[in-house]
């Protein structure tokens, strides 16, 4: 806020992501409001909230149609307005195309390398780029003056920068990537890699959250695109424009809202035991996620059985609570891996349990953030085990939630969170073996050494939080505006 005020004075803030921050959904006949499972929701809500800016999104609720006013917005939060949400509607063609298909069938594989398979399909790259050309219009439509600062989130609008900036060129567009870049041979298949590129390069930034993703995008951009790239500035040159690459690490909000309401550590330990039916000697490991390939869900379950076959004095002892929420449920992809959980989660159980003990407890639907924050806090240690991440966030919020400085993070070394929570256990996800022996080292860890690595990694989160992600990101911003406006003037 600060920065808006001294050093963007009077500019108009819109986010436009995919994802909405508030879906509103028929249920019972009533209106019933939840707040999707997103990472990139989770972060840049309290920043919308902080610059009462507008955020452009797709209403994809089966109520919200029946929520806005005439010009499709909606004033959120509901209760606390703060800012406003304007949505755009897209047919189910539109969503299969863009969404579905080359969003999710393509880029999403293509970028995270968890070896499956991206599908490129002509139709579905038509579709992007028209919904592309969708919300250009309608952030065209919603800007003030020449000049909005936008932030275009993620990868289901690569070609929004390009189409804004010849509409509104003095405009600041900030574009960042919540998912990882790839190295430029991986890049390459994609058969619209050169659009792809001149699309994001209508940026005046381009954000991803470590600088290994920054090199990947400028090594692709050199390999595909007449640019001059200057890496000792971190920006190229193309089409008479330069774009700043920089790595900005997403964070959440410092203190999480979500923590507010929460009872102490024990009574929230105390309610989830009971309502899952865990004696006082047990102990229990979380992990929370969309339900999505990239999180390595069933390897941290091949780890439990590792851990049980090497120290079986844990059978009866351990319990995993994973919660799943339901995800991009259409794609075979997704479906398969739902399966794949189930089917583990029953033989495990059938193996390992007994009539009154479930070593793995699956929860495959939405949970609100107050009560995934019980579950943060009832636990021993939370369980990240990603085969790639942009940076993941679960693991800042299991950090944020322990104000008892207790309680061990398991990480995989594959999300960006591992660069800075250097106290967490890194693990090698696609090492079964190694992540038992981490959880067992999780499970035997002296308290004094759970608080001090906790309290390290409190530090970490509490310093490098949302506010400073965005306000870092407004800076290098005003930054260019004055470089630019200074270049014009000689
Ligand atoms: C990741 C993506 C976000 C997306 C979220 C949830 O975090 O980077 O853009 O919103 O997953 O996925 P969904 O497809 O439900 O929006």
């Amino acid at each position: 806020r600060r920065i808006l005020r001294t050093e963007l004075p009077g500019a108009q803030v819109i986010v436009v992501s995919n994802r909405e921050p508030y879906i509103h959904n028929l249920k019972d006949g009533e209106v019933d409001l939840i707040v999707p499972a997103s990472g990139l929701v989770s972060a840049l809500e309290p920043v919308t909230r902080a610059c009462a800016g507008t955020w452009i999104a797709h209403g994809g609720g089966s109520a919200d149609k029946i929520t806005v006013d005439e010009h499709d917005h909606v004033q959120v939060p509901p209760g606390k307005p703060a800012y406003t949400l304007r949505r755009v509607w897209l047919s189910e063609e539109e969503q299969q195309g863009h969404y579905s298909g080359f969003s999710n069938d393509g880029l999403w594989p293509l970028c995270h390398i968890a070896f499956t398979r991206p599908l490129f399909r002509a139709s579905d790259w038509e579709t992007y780029e028209a919904v592309n050309q969708k919300f250009a219009d309608v952030v065209v439509e919603e800007a003030r003056n020449e000049r909005p600062i936008v932030l275009i989130q993620d990868y289901h609008f690569a070609l929004l920068p390009r189409m804004i900036r010849r509409r509104l060129p003095e405009a600041i567009i900030i574009t960042f990537w919540h998912i990882p870049w790839p190295n430029s041979e991986v890049f390459s298949i994609c058969p619209w890699r050169e659009q792809i590129l001149d699309g994001l390069l209508g940026s005046s930034i381009v954000g991803f959250h470590i600088q290994f993703h920054c090199n990947n995008f400028m090594e692709s951009v050199d390999r595909f695109l007449e640019s001059r790239i200057e890496r000792e500035h971190s920006s190229i040159s193309y089409g008479g424009q330069t774009t700043l690459v920089h790595s900005y690490p997403i964070s959440i909000e410092w203190p999480p809202a979500a923590l507010e309401a929460q009872p102490p550590v024990e009574e929230c330990r105390r309610k989830v035991f009971e309502r899952y039916g865990l004696s006082d000697d047990m102990k229990l490991f979380v992990g929370v996620e969309r339900m999505d390939y990239t999180k390595g869900i069933v390897d941290r379950f091949q780890a439990i059985e590792e851990l049980f076959t090497n120290h079986p004095e844990w059978i009866g002892r351990l319990v995993f609570l994973q919660i799943a929420a339901p995800s991009r449920g259409t794609l075979p992809a997704y479906q398969h891996l739902h399966q794949e959980c189930v089917g583990f989660v029953d033989a495990f159980n059938q193996r390992y349990g007994t009539d009154g003990y479930k070593p793995i407890i699956m929860l495959a639907e939405h949970h609100t953030q107050e009560e995934i924050y019980n579950v943060y806090r009832a636990a021993d240690a939370c369980v990240v085990s990603s085969l790639h991440d942009g940076m993941n966030l679960v693991a800042k919020e299991f950090v944020a939630s322990r104000d008892d400085e207790h309680g061990v993070l398991i990480l995989s070394t594959f999300a960006g969170a591992a660069r800075e929570l250097l106290e967490a256990v890194i693990v090698n996800p696609y090492d079964a073996t190694a992540m038992g022996e981490a959880m067992m080292r999780a499970l035997t860890m002296p308290a004094e050494e759970q608080r001090q690595r906790m309290l390290r990694m409190r530090e970490i989160v509490r310093e490098n939080n949302i506010y400073r992600w965005a306000g870092s990101m407004l800076q290098d911003a005003a930054r260019l505006r004055k470089r630019n406006s200074i270049q014009k003037v000689t």
